[in-house]
C-alpha cells in the first residue's frame, strides 16, 4: 500500500466516491455531479495549504482505491486535527482503509504536528467506527455535527497525540491481500 498525495489527476476518484450512494450513505447522501469540481478544487487547495490528503494505491500499477487525510477543523470553537477516509464500494472490506490508516498514523507520528486526532463517523457507520476502535481511538461522545452544511448524528472519537504511533502498531494492520 502506498499513500500518494492527492493531485489534479484525481478528479475521477472524488467523483466516483462522492456521487456514490453507498459511499455517501452515512454522510447525508451523494453530492450532485455539478458539485464535484468544487470539492476537488477545495481538496487541491487544502493540499497546497499543507493539509494531508492521500490516495490509497495498493501497488504501483494499480489505480487508487480510495483516499484518506488529516486536516484542520473546528470543534466547539477550538482548532482540532480531524481525519477522514473513504474507499470505493467495490474495494471495501479488503483491508485497504486499515492498511492506509496504519501508514498515515506512522506519518503523523514522524511529522509530529497534528497532536490529538479526531474522527466523527456517523453513529451507525459500522466500518468507520470499527476503524476508530481498531486503531485505539477513544469514544468521547455522540451528537449532531455539521458536515458541509448537513447535520449528522456522529460519534466523536479521539486518538491521543501521544499514542498515534502505538495505535498503528497495536492495530496490527494486515496485508490487504491476506485480509480478503
Ligand atoms: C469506512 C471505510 C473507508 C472502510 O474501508 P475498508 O477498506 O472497507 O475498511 P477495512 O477493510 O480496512 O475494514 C475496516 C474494519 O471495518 C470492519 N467492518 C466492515 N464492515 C463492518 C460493519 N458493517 N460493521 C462493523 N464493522 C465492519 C472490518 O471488519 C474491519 O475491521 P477488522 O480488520 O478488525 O476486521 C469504507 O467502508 C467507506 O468508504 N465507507 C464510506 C465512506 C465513509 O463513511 N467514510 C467515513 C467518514 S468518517
Amino acid at each position: 500500500m502506498e499513500l500518494v498525495p492527492y493531485s489534479a489527476a484525481d478528479l475521477w476518484l472524488t467523483r466516483a466516491l462522492e456521487t456514490d450512494e453507498r459511499v455517501m450513505a452515512e454522510l447525508g447522501g451523494p453530492w450532485p455531479d455539478e458539485r464535484i469540481p468544487l470539492i476537488h478544487e477545495r481538496r487541491l487547495a487544502s493540499v497546497a495549504r499543507g493539509w494531508w490528503c492521500f490516495t490509497l494505491v495498493p501497488s504501483p500499477d494499480d489505480r487508487a482505491v480510495g483516499m484518506l487525510g488529516i486536516f484542520e477543523s473546528d470543534f466547539e470553537g477550538q482548532a482540532i486535527s480531524e481525519i477522514g477516509w473513504s474507499v470505493l464500494p467495490e474495494q471495501q472490506g479488503k483491508g485497504y482503509a486499515s492498511a492506509g490508516l496504519a501508514l498515515l498514523l506512522e506519518r503523523a507520528r514522524a511529522d509530529g504536528r497534528w497532536g490529538a486526532i479526531h474522527a466523527f463517523p456517523g453513529a451507525t457507520n459500522g466500518p468507520s467506527n470499527a476503524l476508530c476502535r481498531k486503531f485505539g481511538f477513544e469514544l468521547v461522545g455522540q451528537g449532531a455535527f455539521d458536515y458541509s452544511g448537513r447535520s449528522l448524528t456522529c460519534n466523536h472519537w479521539v486518538l491521543d497525540g501521544a499514542v498515534v504511533a502505538d495505535a498503528a502498531h497495536a492495530a496490527g494492520a494486515t496485508d490487504p491481500e491476506e485480509h480478503a
